[in-house]
């Protein structure tokens, strides 16, 4: 543990850059953002930031891609789509819900917050009369993961295409989610852009930093960790095992520096969402995607 710290404290010295200024317009910050990237990875093209760690390290890369070939959650897509067809979400959504998961988060005018495609599945269920806690779809992980990772890929290769709405309350969420994401937290008090910007492509406890940018385009995400820690609490493997939402990542993410996280879909985190998905507008969706 002694050295972790070191090792992060170390790293936190060397990620001193400024946080781009607080005023700058959404579209000021996501050139900044980008361009910072760009400096830091000359080899790596915009697309290819939808990869993760595999857009910065081949070996790694050449092993994901034999995953990918016989992807472990083509079977839990297949459930996916199966629920969404049973409790018919397609009446709910626009275009049957087809292929416009890359205009999620959206600033909801009405409530005056932003909503997320899992807000907008777990609605429908409910308009539709089904009975969540019964049928057990939580926020985070299994059947409501997996009906938004068919949504997810019914959009594969469309471009994130998430507008920040220019009202005062919506540029306050998104001031939020961007201050989440620059602000230290935690008892090892590092922000998510220690980690995912001026860390990105360094090692941490053995596992390679992947950088902000794209990181959203490939959710929710079906991990070889979950699955194995699913698989063992339940004694059998099933095809949703490794689907996590976004929003489990982030909790997972707080936790790693023993911050308290929070709730899935809390405001703060749909905030967050609405920030971080927007820093990658122009890159295409390719989600579900095989993580470890
Ligand atoms: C102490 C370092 C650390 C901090 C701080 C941290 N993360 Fe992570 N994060 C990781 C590691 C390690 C992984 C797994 C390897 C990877 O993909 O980067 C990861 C993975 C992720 C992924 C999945 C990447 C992918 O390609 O699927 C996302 C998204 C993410 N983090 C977002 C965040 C956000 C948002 C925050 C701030 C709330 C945050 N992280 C804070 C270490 C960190």
């Amino acid at each position: 543990m002694k050295k972790f710290l070191i090792a992060v404290s170390a790293l936190t010295m060397l990620g001193g850059v400024a946080m781009s200024s607080a005023q700058a317009s959404p579209s000021e910050d996501l050139k900044q953002f980008r361009a910072y990237f760009f400096k830091k990875f000359p080899g790596v093209k915009l697309q290819d930031y939808a990869n993760g760690i595999y857009a910065l390290d081949a070996t790694r890369r050449f092993e994901w891609e034999a995953m990918e070939e016989f992807p472990p959650y083509e079977d839990g897509i297949e459930v996916g789509k199966k629920l969404f067809e049973k409790y018919d979400l397609g009446s709910c959504f626009k275009n049957g819900g087809i292929g416009i998961k890359h205009h999620y988060p959206y600033w909801d005018k009405k409530t005056q917050k932003v909503r997320t495609l899992e807000q907008d599945i777990m609605a429908c269920l409910k308009k539709k009369g089904v009975d969540t806690k019964a049928a057990k779809i939580g926020w985070k992980k299994g059947k409501l993961a997996a009906i938004s990772a068919y949504m997810a890929y019914t959009s594969r290769g469309k471009p994130t295409s998430v507008v920040i709405d220019s009202s005062d309350a919506s540029m306050a969420a998104y001031t939020r989610g961007k201050t989440h994401f620059y602000a230290k937290r935690g008892q090892l008090n590092m922000a998510c852009a220690d980690c995912h910007m001026y860390n990105a492509g360094m090692m941490i406890r053995g596992n390679l930093l992947s950088p902000a940018l794209g990181h959203t385009t490939h959710f929710p995400v079906w991990r070889r960790k979950w699955a194995k820690k699913t698989a063992a609490k339940k004694g059998k493997s099933g095809p949703l095992d490794g689907f996590g939402t976004m929003h489990r990542r982030y909790g997972g993410c707080n936790k790693q520096v023993r911050a308290k996280p929070f709730k899935a879909q809390s405001e703060e985190y749909r905030d967050l969402e609405y920030f971080h998905t927007y820093m990658s507008n122009g890159i295409k969706l390719n989600g579900p995607a095989v993580r470890q």
